[in-house]
C-alpha cells in the first residue's frame, strides 16, 4: 500500500511525537526536550531525547534518531505502511480504503474468522488449565519449573482427555459454522466419526505471530509413556496444520515477545519448551521455529527485527545438523551467527535448569562463529593424523576462505585458521590462492596481507566530511538567518549522496517557501527506511555550536570553505577522469574559495 505524500504528512502533523513516545516510554521534561531511557539500547542515564519542537528524536547514547514514525517501525518493528496505519487510528484520519476483489474480500474473512475461532480456543484451554478439570496439565507444567507468570505469558493452556472445545465454540452467539472450524484446523471431520477436537490429554502452546494473533497451536503429552515405547502414532508435539493464517515458514514461536527486547540480537532455539525456559529466565529474545527446519521465510522474518542471531540448537547429533543446515540460510540473509555450546545439557531448558541464568549469559558470551563452528564439525569428517586427510580439510577450508567476500575478512581467517589448527599462513594463502584459479569465472583474489585496514581509512574520511556537512545543516534549521548567507555559495548538489542532497534539497525549498516553517520531521517523513530516516535526523540534530554571535560568522565562513573543498576535490577526481566540464567547475569553485577566504560575511 502506498500513501500519498500529503496523507503522511497530514498523519505525522497529528500525531504528536512527545504524546506517542511517552506513551511507550517514561520522558521527563529537561529544558526544550524530553528525555528518557534509550529503548533501543541498555542504559542506565537517560540520553534519549524527543524534541518537541522539530518533532523529533534523537539518542545521543546509540545514535538512532528519527521522527514519529521511525520511531514505531524500530520500537515495534514496523513496516512504513504499518506504522503509518498505527498512527492514523490513533490520530483518528481515515486512510483510503484498499480495493479489493470479491474473492479477495471472501478469503479476507474467512481469515478473520479463523483468528477469532483461534483466540476463543486459546481463552478455552487456559481456563480449563486454570480449573480443577486443568490440575493435570497444570501439575505437568508446574512441574517442569514453570511459574504462573510465565504460563500467562505465555497462554499456556490444557486439553483434557474429555475436552470439547467444540461444543464450547458452537455454544457462543459468534455462531461460528463448520467450514469455519474445519478451516481452522484445530477438529478432525470425519464421516463416521464426525467432529472431533484435535488436541485432547495435552497441554497447549497457543502459537503467536508477531502481532499477538493467535495462529495455531501445540499441544504435548504429558505422559513420556508412549514416547519411551516409540509408538510412533503418538507423536510427542502435535501441531495445527498449516492453514489460511499459519504458515510455518513464516513465524517463530516467541516473536510476538522478543520482538521487544532491548537486546541487540535474538537466540534461536528449537522447542517451545526452550523458548519459555529462556524467557523466564530473563532472556527476552528467544524465538523457535515451530517442528519444521529453519527456512529463508524464517530468515527474513528475523531480518525485519536483528542481523545478529545466537543459535542454541540442541547439542545433539540432529542439532548440530540442523544448525548447519541453518547457518547458510541466515548467512544467504544478511544475518550474522554465533553458536552457543549447551554441552553436556541437550537444550537451553536443561541447561537453565541445571547450569542456570548466569552460566548460559556466559555460554552467550563466549559462542563459536559461524564460519569457526562449521569448520569445527567439518573437522570431524577428517583424520588429521592422516596427511592426505589434511591435505583435503585444509583444501575444503581454502574453499570456504574462498566464499568470504571481503579481503581482510579472508585474511583474518586465514590467520586465526591458521592459530588454530597449527598451519602456516604462508601455505594457506597459497593454497587459497591457488583454489582461487581454479574456480571458474572467479578472478583470482591476491590473498597478500596488507596489514592496512583501507576501508576502516575510508570510512573515518567520510565520517569527518559527513559530519561537517551535518553541522552546517542543523546550523541552517536552527538559525535559518544565515541561509541566504549560505545558499550563495553551496547548492543541495554539493552535499555528498544522494540522501544528503534529497534531504538538504528539501529544506532549501522549505525555507525558499518561509523560512519560519521549516519542518524537519516532513523531510524524515519522505524517507520510508528506517536507516535513512535516522541517518536524515541525524543530519538536523548535531551538536549545538558553542560560541558568541561575535564568532559565528566566521565559524560560517570556515565551515563553507570546507565543504566547499570537499566539492572541489570530488571535482578534482572526476577531472581526473577527463571530464571536461567537471574541469571547468572545478576552476569556478576554487575561485570561489579563493575569494571567500579573503572576505569577511556580514552578521545577520
Ligand atoms: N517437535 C514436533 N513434533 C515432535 C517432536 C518435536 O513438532 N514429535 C517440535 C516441537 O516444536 C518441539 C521441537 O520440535 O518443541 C523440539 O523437539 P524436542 O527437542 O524433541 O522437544 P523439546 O522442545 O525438548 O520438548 P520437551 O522438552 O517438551 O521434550
Ligand atoms: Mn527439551
Amino acid at each position: 500500500m502506498y500513501y500519498p505524500d500529503d496523507l503522511v504528512e497530514e498523519i505525522r502533523l497529528r500525531s504528536d511525537i512527545v504524546d506517542v513516545i511517552g506513551s511507550y516510554i517514561h520522558l521527563s521534561r529537561s529544558g526544550a526536550n524530553h528525555i528518557g531511557l534509550c529503548p533501543f539500547h541498555n542504559e542506565k542515564t537517560g540520553s534519549f531525547s524527543v524534541n518537541g519542537q522539530k518533532q523529533i528524536f534523537k539518542c545521543f547514547g546509540c545514535g538512532v534518531g528519527g521522527n514519529v514514525i521511525t520511531f514505531l517501525m524500530k520500537y515495534d518493528n514496523m513496516t512504513f505502511p504499518e506504522a503509518i496505519k498505527v498512527l492514523a487510528d490513533r490520530a483518528g484520519v481515515a486512510l483510503p480504503e484498499m480495493e479489493y476483489t470479491a474473492e479477495e474480500k471472501k478469503q479476507n474473512q474467512l481469515k478473520q474468522q479463523i483468528l477469532q475461532v483461534n483466540k476463543e480456543a486459546a481463552k478455552y484451554y487456559y481456563s480449563v488449565l486454570k480449573s480443577p478439570n486443568g490440575k493435570k496439565g497444570e501439575d505437568y507444567l508446574k512441574g517442569r519449573g514453570l511459574s504462573d507468570d510465565t504460563i500467562r505469558n505465555f497462554g499456556l493452556g490444557f486439553a483434557p482427555h474429555n475436552a470439547n472445545l467444540y461444543n464450547y465454540l458452537k455454544s457462543l452467539p459468534e455462531k461460528y459454522g463448520d467450514d469455519v472450524l474445519k478451516a481452522s484446523g484445530i477438529f478432525n471431520f470425519s464421516e463416521s466419526y464426525g467432529v472431533r477436537d484435535k488436541f485432547w490429554d495435552r497441554v497447549i502452546f497457543p502459537i503467536m505471530d508477531a502481532n499477538n494473533k493467535v495462529i495455531a497451536f501445540g499441544g504435548r503429552l504429558m505422559s513420556e509413556g508412549a514416547i519411551e515405547a516409540g509408538d510412533k502414532k503418538i507423536p510427542k508435539y502435535l501441531n495445527s496444520p498449516e492453514t489460511e493464517v499459519f504458515d510455518k515458514s513464516r513465524n517463530l514461536y516467541g516473536l510476538n515477545i522478543a520482538r521487544r527486547t532491548r537486546a541487540a540480537y535474538l537466540i534461536l532455539c528449537e522447542g517451545y519448551m526452550d523458548v519459555i525456559a529462556l524467557h523466564q529466565a530473563g532472556f527476552d529474545m528467544a524465538v523457535a521455529s515451530l517442528g519444521t527446519a529453519f527456512t529463508s521465510g524464517h530468515a527474513t522474518l528475523i531480518r525485519r527485527f536483528t542481523k545478529k542471531v545466537y543459535l542454541s540448537y540442541d547439542s545433539d547429533d540432529a542439532g548440530v545438523k540442523a544448525a548447519l543446515r541453518a547457518l547458510p540460510i541466515l548467512k544467504a540473509a544478511g544475518i550474522s551467527a554465533k553458536v552457543i555450546d549447551m554441552r553436556p545439557y541437550k537444550d537451553p531448558d536443561e541447561f537453565i535448569k541445571n547450569l542456570g541464568r548466569e552460566e548460559y549469559e556466559r555460554r552467550i558470551e563466549n559462542a563459536e562463529g559461524s564460519f569457526f563452528y562449521e569448520i569445527r564439525m567439518l573437522e570431524k569428517e577428517f583424520d588429521l593424523d592422516d596427511p592426505e586427510s589434511k591435505t583435503r580439510f585444509c583444501t575444503e577450508i581454502a574453499n570456504r576462505i574462498l566464499r568470504l567476500e571481503e579481503e581482510i575478512e579472508r585474511n583474518n581467517y586465514i590467520e586465526a585458521i591458521c592459530t588454530k589448527y597449527n598451519l602456516s599462513v604462508e601455505s594457506l594463502s597459497k593454497l587459497v590462492a591457488k583454489q582461487a584459479m581454479k574456480t571458474e569465472n572467479m578472478e583470482p583474489r591476491p590473498i597478500i596481507k596488507s596489514g592496512i585496514h583501507d576501508k576502516k581509512d575510508a570510512d573515518k574520511l567520510d565520517t569527518a566530511k559527513r559530519n561537517t556537512q551535518k553541522t552546517l545543516l542543523t546550523w541552517i534549521c536552527d538559525e535559518p538567518e544565515i541561509f541566504d548567507t549560505v545558499k550563495s555559495y553551496i547548492k543541495p548538489a554539493d552535499f555528498s549522496g544522494e540522501l544528503y542532497i534529497k534531504a538538504a534539497e528539501l529544506l532549501f525549498e522549505q525555507i525558499e517557501e518561509d523560512a519560519r516553517k521549516i519542518n524537519v520531521a516532513k523531510i524524515i517523513g519522505c524517507f520510508t527506511d528506517e536507516d535513512e530516516q535516522t541517518e536524515v535526523a541525524s543530519l538536523f540534530s548535531s551538536t549545538k555550536l558553542d560560541m558568541s554571535d561575535d564568532e559565528k560568522p566566521e565559524a560560517l565562513k570556515r565551515l563553507i570553505i570546507k565543504i566547499l573543498e570537499q566539492v572541489a576535490q570530488r571535482i578534482n577526481e572526476a577531472a581526473a577522469d577527463g571530464d571536461i566540464e567537471a574541469m571547468s567547475r572545478g576552476f569556478v569553485i576554487k575561485q570561489t574559495i579563493e575569494k571567500l577566504k579573503k572576505t569577511d560575511l556580514k552578521k545577520w
